[in-house]
């Protein structure tokens, strides 16, 4: 094969800073390279002369190597019960349809009681809960009638909202109550969801959290600044839940879905390149399945690389010329 296969087991995470780590592995005289890359443990399998690469969690990629996650944890999701918030539309009501095909169970919420009506006729077996996760009551009983139902393993907060351009150098009490909204549903809200659910979720066998995040959570579009700053704010979260859960040694997966734009309700008002929901889908439950922790979707991808290696050039990408008009 020209491939030596060592040993593969899992090793979880350490803390030690990744340089030592890195140092030691490497002294090891061993032909496993292991280390950490966003958060899982891989492996790699190489030949004694092929050079080694090892690269560190921002994600350079091992050139000719063949890199192998240790998958001895991804998850099923046959058989699980999954909560999708917002799943009336748009992605939520895509990841409803393919949780389904998937043999999972899904539950959904939204606020709006005829939508959620309308998408349990066409899915028979799904169980519909109208709920405003920017309600605190809301979101009591939500977790009260899910455990009358026997819980969830899988969490999936996809409910959001983004408003309206805005100019914030124009005085306007608007500014305040846009962010405010948006901030109480695609940041706060779940993180009170999370909260209400966590003890549940980490009773199961194999559970999980997907939070939404958005490309626009690297490079904020100037039509929509305080729902960028919400999805940075949740990018923030995202990361500090995940690492907090491996400290505790918790069975419960973090996983951050990255969307670019995609053709929904929310995107009819931009001019925009956008993906299919179904597109955007297949990408979570393939990513979810092979333990890939953040999951970056076509042009969010390429957005993230720019930020990070030219961060000007990637902010006039993603705010051409023809946006200031909106702004005026
Ligand atoms: N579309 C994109 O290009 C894009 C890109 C990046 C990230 N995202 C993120 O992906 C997620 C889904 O977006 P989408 O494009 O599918 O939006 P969408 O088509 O507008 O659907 C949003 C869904 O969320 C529900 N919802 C909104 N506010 C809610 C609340 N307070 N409580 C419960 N449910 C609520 C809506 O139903 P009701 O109105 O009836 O409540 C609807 O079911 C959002 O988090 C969004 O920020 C979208």
């Amino acid at each position: 094969m020209g491939f030596f296969h060592t040993s593969f087991f899992y090793r979880p995470v350490t803390r030690k800073p990744l340089q030592h780590q890195m140092q030691e592995e490497t002294s090891s005289n061993t032909l496993t390279r292991h280390f950490v890359l966003d958060s899982p443990p891989f492996v790699l399998e190489t030949s004694p002369s092929a050079p080694v690469l090892l690269c560190h969690r921002s994600g350079i990629i091992p050139i000719s190597q063949k890199v192998k996650f240790l998958n001895n944890t991804t998850m099923e999701l046959k058989g699980k019960t999954v909560l999708v918030t917002g799943g009336t539309a748009g992605i939520g009501l895509e990841a409803t349809k393919q949780f389904l095909a998937n043999g999972a169970r899904v539950i959904i919420t939204g606020r709006n009681q005829a939508k959620l009506d309308a998408v349990k006729k066409s899915y028979p077996s799904i169980t519909a809960i109208q709920s405003d996760v920017a309600d605190a009551d809301d979101a009591k009983s939500l977790f009260d009638q899910v455990k009358a139902l026997g819980g969830i393993d899988i969490l999936y907060n996809n409910a959001g909202v983004m408003s309206g351009p805005l100019n914030l150098g124009v005085a306007n009490e608007k500014h305040f109550e846009v962010a405010k909204y948006e901030m109480d549903i695609n940041y706060l809200g779940v993180i009170r969801l999370n909260n209400l659910f966590m003890e549940m979720l980490k009773s199961r066998k194999e559970a999980a959290i997907i939070n939404t995040t958005s490309l626009l959570s690297y490079v904020p579009l100037n039509l929509a600044p305080t729902y960028s700053a919400s999805k940075a704010a949740m990018r923030f979260y995202t990361a500090a839940l995940r690492d907090h859960l491996e400290i505790l040694n918790s069975k419960v997966k973090v996983f951050e879905l990255s969307p670019p734009v995609v053709a929904t309700s929310m995107t009819e008002s931009l001019e925009n390149n956008a993906i299919t929901p179904e597109k955007l889908v297949n990408a979570l439950i393939a990513g979810i399945k092979k333990n890939q922790f953040t999951i970056r979707v076509g042009l969010s991808k390429v957005v993230y690389m720019l930020s990070r290696l030219a961060p000007k050039f990637a902010y006039a990408q993603v705010n051409p010329a023809g946006n200031t008009k909106l702004l005026r």
